[in-house]
């Protein structure tokens, strides 16, 4: 009999790895809470879920977490390196200080957290790691870059690693959310620019925002043996909408808007 699966969240303090660390202890996961705001991490302690403070772009915290939860846990089954932070501007404006500033966290600071994680993974005969990339990990978004660049690379980095620790019985997956409300990344839309906010969700088929629990769902799937053979995956969880062109008509179900002038011209 397999006992207790135990796993390490970054990025734990609120939004989808709050959420995704509630769910994996709620299913039984023996679970270490891990973010760098320790006054908004402190709901775990609360809820009897292990923490630790942490800043993931650091070698020597990524080090300690994993040795932290492996000592409490006595193993490491599933790893979820969600942390990151939002760093948008200009292509000439934005310091470059800033753009790395966005890598160190967002891509150097997951590769780290992999690296930090494999040993313990091995130890206990195998295990998987999920990334949370973005949509804008396959997309774009004027004014992005930045962000888009290190979530790019995730989605590069999963699948080059899946096919070097597969082997291993180590799987590696990324989760590519779309727009999920309630997080720290995304309060500040609803609460300063509303009607972008309600912008944003007609974008979507299925005409809303994402909960956060919808996040850790897929992250849950995704480290869980019920993804047993999916690796190397990039999974776009985003109500469908990403896959129009957004070209032609509202994502609202409602016919596309096509101009008079062009109207039975050039359509097959
Ligand atoms: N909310 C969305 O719409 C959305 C969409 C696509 C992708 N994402 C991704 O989801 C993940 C979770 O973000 P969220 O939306 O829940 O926002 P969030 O801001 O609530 O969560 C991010 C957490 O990472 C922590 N963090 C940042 N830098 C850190 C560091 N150096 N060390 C340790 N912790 C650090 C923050 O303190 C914060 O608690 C991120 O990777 C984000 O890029 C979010």
């Amino acid at each position: 009999m397999v006992g207790q699966r135990a796993a390490l969240v970054t990025g734990a303090a609120g939004g989808i790895g709050r959420a995704t660390a509630e769910r994996l202890a709620a299913s039984g996961w023996a679970v270490l809470a891990v973010d760098r705001d320790a006054g908004r991490l402190s709901w775990a302690e609360a809820a009897g879920i292990a923490s630790a403070v942490a800043d993931i772009a650091s070698e020597d915290d990524n080090r300690r977490i994993f040795a932290d939860a492996e000592a409490r846990f006595g193993r490491l089954d599933g790893v979820v390196l969600n942390a990151a932070v939002t760093g948008g501007g200009p292509i000439e404006a934005l310091p470059v200080a800033e753009f790395r500033r966005v890598l160190d966290i967002n891509l150097i600071g997951t590769v780290l957290g992999i690296r930090a994680a494999l040993p313990a993974l091995r130890r206990a005969g195998g295990g998987a790691i999920a990334v949370t990339s973005s949509t804008m990990g396959l997309a774009g978004d004027s004014e992005n870059w930045a962000y888009c660049a290190a979530k790019h690379g995730l989605i590069g980095m999963v699948r080059a690693l899946s096919r070097e620790i597969g082997w291993e019985g180590i799987r590696i997956n990324a989760l590519c959310p779309g727009p999920t409300r309630d997080t720290g990344m995304t309060a500040m839309i609803s609460d300063l620019a509303p009607a972008h906010y309600d912008m944003m969700a007609r974008a979507v088929p299925l005409q809303r925002w994402a909960e956060p629990d919808e996040m850790a769902a897929v992250l849950e799937f995704l480290v869980s043996p019920a993804s047993s053979y999916v690796n190397g995956h990039a999974l776009v969880a985003d109500g469908g909408a990403m896959v129009g062109t957004g070209l032609v008509g509202p994502a609202s179900g409602a016919a596309p808007v096509i101009p008079a002038a062009i109207e039975g011209h050039g359509q097959q």
